[in-house]
């Protein structure tokens, strides 16, 4: 059984029926202090108590060695027990079950992917009998072999062909409608999604039909509409061509990243392979995960406009993160207004790739970029060169990578290495653990970290009137963090704890960052807290200071 199978619900509850004080006095000794339990700490030697149970919370934390969390991690930590096991040892202790839904989601999707399989077959058969949707794909070059090859399919021009009796018969609305081929109205009425369109089969990277994506033939706009999100298809997982023109027998075949179903099919056809496209959305780092597993080289092509430009500002900020590895990553930025499709379709193969022989390793494109055209070479335009580099530096996680893009910066700007070093050091200082953009005080960090804390600590105060449109705007680390557990304690149960919380936003490392700053700024007076707070907010909404009182209360409080 994964972890990511045991539902949040069941562990936010699991958590809620767990007393803390129960659980860990079975370990520790512990003594009632005031509101809390205190005992010796298990994670280090220690004399005296710092070791702090909360039972209103279900939280401990030590204020001698760090160590927090919940009951979960307690166990964890304290039993040596993996995520799941201590779920199941904690469940077994207030008689609850762990539900095993894996199997019941993973019914779900084996049917949903059966369902678009037999959808599949049904349009490609509409595709033969539509001479205007044939007319158009030979109009585009497509010829009968990648027809098959994509399965590629026609949705007739009609509003019901799906939603018909006889198929609604045959596949049920129900499953229809969670499968996104057809939608309801307001008024309860329903219709297919995809109508008098060319349509493009999405597979999941193991080679089943997740979803559809489907170009309009005539003027009918949008010119392109995917399937919505289903229980099988994530667009920020998901990379077009993949299953088709991967073959793992080739895996040392440079990799072509495009925008658009008809790029791939394109340069397949004409023999370069593999080639993918993203759905209409920004590359994710889950699409670079799927493609560093399967290539020693991927060209990123971009329209050589604008858009394209800024395309591929993104792409360097998310790749950046992998430089280094074993995949190298190149960017190809195609002449104005043509795409891999037009060139490949008008000019052939052999154009196509004579011209990604210009594309630009990432590295390089980096010093382009931070050093543009220095015509003066004076201290200024150094300086800001340093400070772009130095944006990108940050994102590196390999330090040979770095090192080696350190060396070549220093080369290019002719200055001496550590310089760069020396800047990089003192740069990644400033910037702390949150995310930063770079818009915003570091001041309004520790506020909005101290507003979060609180939050999570006393999740009653968020109830209180708390102006959600003016936070949403700000721009400060942590604010999107801040708005998203407000607006998860609102949609919660009235009687969820600390630790609930904080279990909900296990994934991706948010609870235990949320963990770390509960025991940064501890509190245990609900009024001081809701003070704090109150003015917090009340500041942040006007981008001012802290008052000086709330601080030293601040300080007061962290000490107990
Ligand atoms: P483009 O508009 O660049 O079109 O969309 P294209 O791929 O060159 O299409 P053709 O050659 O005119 O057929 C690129 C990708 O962006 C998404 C689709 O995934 C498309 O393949 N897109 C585009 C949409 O989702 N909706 C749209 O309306 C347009
Ligand atoms: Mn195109």
């Amino acid at each position: 059984m994964s972890a990511n199978y045991i539902p949040k619900s069941f562990i936010e509850s699991l958590v809620a029926a767990i007393n803390i004080v129960d659980l860990i006095g079975s370990r520790v000794e512990l003594k009632k202090a005031g509101k809390d339990y205190k005992g010796l700490c298990p994670f280090h030697n220690e004399k005296t108590p710092s070791f702090i149970v909360s039972e209103t919370k279900g939280f401990y934390h030590c204020f001698g060695c760090g160590a927090h969390g919940t009951p979960i991690s307690f166990l964890m930590e304290h039993d040596n027990l993996d995520f799941v096991t201590a779920i199941k040892f904690l469940a077994q202790k207030v008689g609850m079950e762990v539900p095993l839904n894996d199997n019941a989601n993973l019914k779900k999707e084996n049917e949903q992917t059966a369902l678009l399989e037999e959808i599949t077959k049904i349009y490609e058969s509409q595709l033969n009998q539509s001479l205007e949707a044939k007319h158009y794909l030979t109009k585009r070059g497509i010829n009968e072999k990648s027809i098959k090859k994509f399965r590629i399919g026609y949705s007739p021009d009609s509003w019901n062909f799906l939603s018909s009796p006889k198929l609604l018969k045959l596949f049920s609305e129900k499953k229809l409608e969670d499968a996104g081929l057809i939608v309801k109205n307001e008024k309860g009425n329903i219709y297919d999604r995809f109508r008098g369109r060319i349509i493009f089969p999405i597979k999941s990277s193991s080679n089943k039909i997740i979803a559809f994506g489907g170009r309009n033939i005539d003027k009918e706009l949008p010119k392109y509409i995917n399937s919505p999100e289903t229980i099988t298809f994530n667009k920020s997982d998901c990379l077009y061509g993949l299953s088709e023109t991967y073959e793992a027998r080739n895996k040392n075949a440079t990799m072509f990243l495009c925008e658009g179903y008809l790029d791939v099919i394109s340069l397949a056809q004409s023999g370069i392979m593999p080639s993918v496209a993203t759905l209409g959305t920004a590359l994710t780092e889950s699409h670079i995960k799927h493609i560093i597993q399967r290539t020693p080289k991927v060209v990123f092509c971009f329209d050589g406009d604008e858009a394209g430009k800024k395309a591929s500002l993104r792409t360097i900020d998310i790749v950046l993160g992998f430089a280094g590895g074993l995949t190298e990553f190149s960017f190809l930025f195609l002449p104005k207004g043509q795409d891999p499709d037009s060139i490949v379709q008008a000019k052939g193969k052999d154009h196509f790739l004579e011209l990604s022989k210009k594309s630009i390793p990432l590295s390089e494109l980096m010093i382009k970029i931070a050093c543009p055209e220095m015509k003066n070479n004076n201290a200024e335009s150094k300086s800001k060169s340093i400070s772009v580099a130095l944006t990108y530096i940050q994102k590196m996680r390999n330090e040979l990578y770095k090192d080696a893009f350190i060396t070549d910066l220093a080369d290019h700007l002719k200055i001496d290495k550590d310089l760069v070093i020396n800047a990089s050091k003192g740069s990644s200082k400033t910037f702390k653990a949150m995310p930063d953009n770079g818009q915003s005080k570091p001041s309004e960090n520790l506020f909005i970290r101290e507003a979060i804390s609180i939050l999570v600590q006393f999740p009653k105060l968020a109830n209180k009137e708390i102006p959600l449109d003016a936070l949403s705007k700000i721009q400060a680390p942590g604010a999107s963090l801040f708005v998203m557990v407000l607006r998860y304690i609102r949609t919660a149960d009235s009687d969820i704890t600390t630790s609930m919380i904080i279990e909900h936003f296990r994934d991706d490392d948010l609870g235990k960052h949320i963990s770390k700053l509960i025991s940064d700024y501890v509190f245990d007076d609900d009024l001081i807290a809701e003070k704090i707070l109150e003015d917090i907010i009340k500041k942040l909404s006007f981008h001012g200071s802290r008052s000086s009182l709330a601080e030293s209360l601040t300080k007061k409080f962290k000490k107990l």
